[in-house]
């Protein structure tokens, strides 16, 4: 196999000059009793129309605040970002961290053009307004209609979720629905201004398995529907088998592999990757191998290791090297890109 080494800084992307958002070296740090932490340390990476970008990782990895900085909702007070963040919006492209936080064009974009739905829909509803009213109102902060006529839309937008009998669900409050439900109504309420990329931050976590299955059939449908790319943030690797077109597998702030799913899926080249495939069930059954957990934990983004961030759980680490030095990334097939010294080119 020839392997390329690729520029940290202006990867090989292939196919994206009509990205809907592209993310180079994107830093993110917070300010902490402890001093500053880098919870993000210079991630590249794209999210094609109509294509599923699935990011994978253990807790603490950086998947969330990932999501936050694109949609510029990082708390002001501690956190920093750096690098930039493209969106394609027409003809136009727009740096997202050049504009400040609370402006009116990030409030239009938030919603309008990239819709979020978070891992636990009751901290993005308000348990004293009725579903109906706090969708009404997310459309009208988009759109000049008047309340009947937004009304019809958030009916309209709940039908297309399969929510059942969807005018007494207007009249409902979110504590009031079942959890596959209240996450069909978070999907609606990301949905209803028509995004172009939808941001969900482990929108089936919370759910049982089959409600799980449910919803992620449902956001498939809908993507397909709306022509809608999806960056779908999770810690299963079984989710975004069944799901995502391209992955980028995450470790301590950094994106240690990526490429089209099918071909992580096959040819998975980083340790890491390897034994998150391999501490999966239905895949490990498939391969009739036995079902192993990944030793150790990740250490804290204030307490990350010198080298390869993940030399400290890694069976295939090579001392003096590893736990010195940084990998860069390596092109080890098409838009298949991996950061671990075993893959360098020399
Ligand atoms: N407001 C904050 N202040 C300080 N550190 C933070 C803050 N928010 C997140 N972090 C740190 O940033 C790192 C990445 O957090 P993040 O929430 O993105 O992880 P994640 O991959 O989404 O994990 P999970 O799967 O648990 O949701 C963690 O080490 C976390 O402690
Ligand atoms: S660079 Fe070294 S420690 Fe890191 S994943 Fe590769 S082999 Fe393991
Ligand atoms: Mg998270």
């Amino acid at each position: 196999m020839r392997r390329i080494r690729v520029a940290r800084t202006a990867e090989n992307h292939g196919v994206n000059a009509d990205a809907i958002v592209q993310v180079r070296d994107l830093t993110v740090d917070f300010d902490t009793v402890e001093g500053r932490i880098r919870a993000v340390d210079g991630i590249s990476f794209d999210v094609l129309p109509r294509r599923t970008l699935g990011v994978v990782g253990e807790s603490g990895c950086g998947k969330s605040v990932t999501a936050q900085a694109i949609m510029r909702i990082e708390d002001e007070r501690t956190c920093r970002l750096g690098g930039s963040i493209v969106l394609r919006r027409d003809e136009d492209t727009l740096d997202l961290l050049g504009l400040a936080r609370d402006s009116a064009q990030m409030r239009e974009l938030r919603g309008g053009d990239i819709g979020f739905i978070f891992q636990e829909p009751m901290t993005s509803f308000s348990p004293v307004h009725t579903i109906g009213n706090q969708i009404i109102e997310a459309v009208r902060l988009h759109f000049n209609l008047g309340k009947p006529e937004a009304a019809q839309r958030a009916i309209e937008q709940l039908r297309d979720v399969g929510m059942p009998n969807p005018e007494h669900i207007m009249s409902q409050y979110a504590w009031e629905l079942s959890g596959g439900l209240r996450q069909r109504a978070m999907i609606a309420m990301a949905l209803v201004c028509g995004p172009r990329l939808l941001i969900a931050d482990e929108p089936t976590t919370a759910l049982d398995v089959t409600t799980q299955a449910q919803v992620l059939t449902l956001l498939a449908e809908l993507q397909d529907r709306h022509d809608m790319a999806m960056m779908l943030i999770t810690h299963d690797l079984g989710v975004v088998a069944a799901a995502a077109d391209d992955v980028a597998i995450m470790y301590l702030g950094f994106i240690v592999e990526r490429g089209p799913a099918a071909s992580i899926f096959r040819d998975s080249m980083h340790p890491y990757t390897q034994l998150l495939l391999e501490s999966l069930p239905s895949l490990t059954r498939r391969r009739r191998g036995a079902l192993k957990a990944i030793g150790g934990t990740v250490p804290r983004a204030g307490n990350r290791p010198a080298g390869c961030p993940f030399h400290t759980r890694c069976p295939s680490a090579i001392w003096g090297v590893c736990d010195r030095i940084l990998p860069g990334p390596t092109q080890v097939a098409e838009h298949h890109v991996v950061n671990c010294h075993l893959h360098d080119p020399q």
